[in-house]
């Protein structure tokens, strides 16, 4: 097999990073933009030893899941990788990533059943990230997402997955920026005034903070101008703050913002609880699936549980914290980010709970410490880690910390499957593995898991 090869192939299912899977004399081919099902033409891009990748040259028999994408510019764009496979099917795939995933991985032979659908399949996206750029010669304001694997922008005008408000107010700073003399940023000199626009949006109330990251240390006038014709010009956009991101580097938010003019947070609601979402802090993405989870978890200690004390970790603004915090005696928060903390602590008061102990600490660091000084037991905990998951070390005081159960949320099965393994590798017992979908049109996949850990020998 040679790159520029080309061959027929039947596309048997899809990997955990949304590839079509195809095998020649048993050599697996990863392809790109392929259903299951799909009778396709292929064209090898690249040849490894265990592996190659490819792109589609031809459909010869379109998978019945095949669906023109509503998005026009879905072929370019890097962001929604199946939204050409219907939704019911989208679902089943993600369950089958779930399910090898945590067999490939961690060994781990369960029933996964189907993932709970996201109660939004347009306009769900509740926070925008556009990198902006500019054209060389007109010097035109871009805006939009990179192109599947690369750092060229493309101009999206129109996004349905995000709130239709959020197109506007992009579109808005696009002709107002270069009016302005605001210039795009050029990855690659590192030049340039606006890195890039950042909306969290509220469905809740439909109002909008926008984060406008320069690269500067400090504001200056232009800005200040763009940011104040932004909120004079939208009655849904609530608060403009900058975000001074000065460095050579990929990381979108420093910690370093000031508001410029209005608030500098959205109010959202889940359940029956009010949230703040500022600049910098951690909020689920897809609100209204989110809400789903939480009820869950909800339902679950509820159920099982009376009263128990409960440890919070990776907790964000504490948000599973504060939707848990009346069935619970007492609430533990862990928290590395200092912002997300400092709203974990209006919310408490916000919403009259004081049941909320909250660390703005390294989850590992605090776990290892409460041990030592505390020498109390949870009996339940929910943890929440971002998509590297947690270290062993981790999860060893997680287990001594913890009595009956942990819930552990994930946005990542790989990570899961790896941490699941050394749980159960210490004696815990996996009770329920329910996906749900957070991210729809993309090959991820959110995952609540529900251990036993009364039997593990601590
Ligand atoms: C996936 S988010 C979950 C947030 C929250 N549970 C929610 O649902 O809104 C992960 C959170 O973990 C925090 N985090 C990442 N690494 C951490 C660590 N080592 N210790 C404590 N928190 C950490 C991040 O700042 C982020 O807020």
């Amino acid at each position: 097999m040679n790159i520029g090869d080309e061959y027929k192939v039947s596309i048997e299912k899809l990997s955990n990073l949304g590839l079509g899977i195809a095998r020649i004399d048993g050599i697996v081919v990863f392809v790109e933009n392929a259903c299951v099902g799909d009778e396709v033409k292929i064209k090898i891009t690249q040849k490894k030893k265990a592996f190659a990748n490819a792109i589609i040259v031809d459909i010869i028999n379109p998978s019945q899941h095949r669906i023109e994408p509503f998005c026009p510019m879905q072929k370019v764009c890097g962001a929604c990788q199946l939204q050409f496979i219907d939704y019911d099917y989208q679902l089943q795939i993600k369950r089958e990533i779930v399910k090898d995933t945590l067999h490939s991985i961690g060994g781990i032979d369960i029933d996964i059943p189907f993932p709970i659908a996201s109660p939004e399949i347009k306009e769900y996206r509740c926070k925008v990230q556009y990198p902006i750029g500019q054209t060389k010669v007109s010097k035109k304001i871009l805006a939009g997402y990179y192109k599947q694997k690369s750092h060229e922008i493309v101009n999206i005008k129109y996004c349905p997955i995000q709130p239709r408000i959020c197109d506007d107010i992009i579109n808005f700073i696009r002709e107002k920026a270069f009016e302005l003399g605001v210039s795009g940023y050029n990855e690659k000199k590192h030049i340039g005034d606006l890195r890039h626009v950042v909306i969290r949006h509220s469905k809740a109330t439909n109002k909008n903070l926008v984060v406008l990251v320069v690269n500067a240390k400090k504001s200056f006038k232009k800005v200040e101008d763009l940011a104040n014709s932004i909120y004079s010009q939208f009655k849904d956009v609530c608060g403009v703050c900058l975000n001074f991101n000065p460095q050579k580097t990929n990381l979108i938010l420093t910690e370093n913002s000031q508001l410029i003019i209005g608030k500098d947070f959205v109010k959202e609601r889940i359940l029956d609880k009010t949230f703040r979402i500022g600049t910098n802090s951690f909020f689920q993405v897809n609100p209204k699936s989110a809400e789903n989870i939480f009820a869950y978890v909800r339902n679950y200690i509820k159920s099982e549980f009376e009263n128990p004390t409960l440890l919070d970790a990776y907790a964000g603004v504490t948000t599973f914290g504060i939707v848990l915090s009346d069935v619970c005696k007492k609430v533990v928060s862990v928290e590395e980010c200092k912002e997300a903390v400092n709203i974990a602590e209006d919310l408490c008061k916000l919403n009259e709970i004081d049941n909320i102990e909250l660390h703005n600490m390294d989850s590992e660091k605090f776990f290892e410490k409460d041990l030592k000084t505390k020498k109390r037991k949870f009996d339940v905990a929910v943890i929440d880690p971002p998509r590297k998951g947690a270290t062993e070390k981790t999860l060893e005081y997680l287990l001594a910390l913890t009595k009956n159960k942990i819930i552990y949320v994930s946005c990542n099965p790989a990570t899961l499957a790896r941490d699941l393994k050394y749980l159960m590798s210490r004696g815990a017992k996996i009770e329920i593995i329910q996906p749900f979908d957070m991210f729809c049109h993309t090959y991820h996949v959110e995952n609540v898991a529900v251990i036993d850990v009364k039997d593990v020998n601590k």
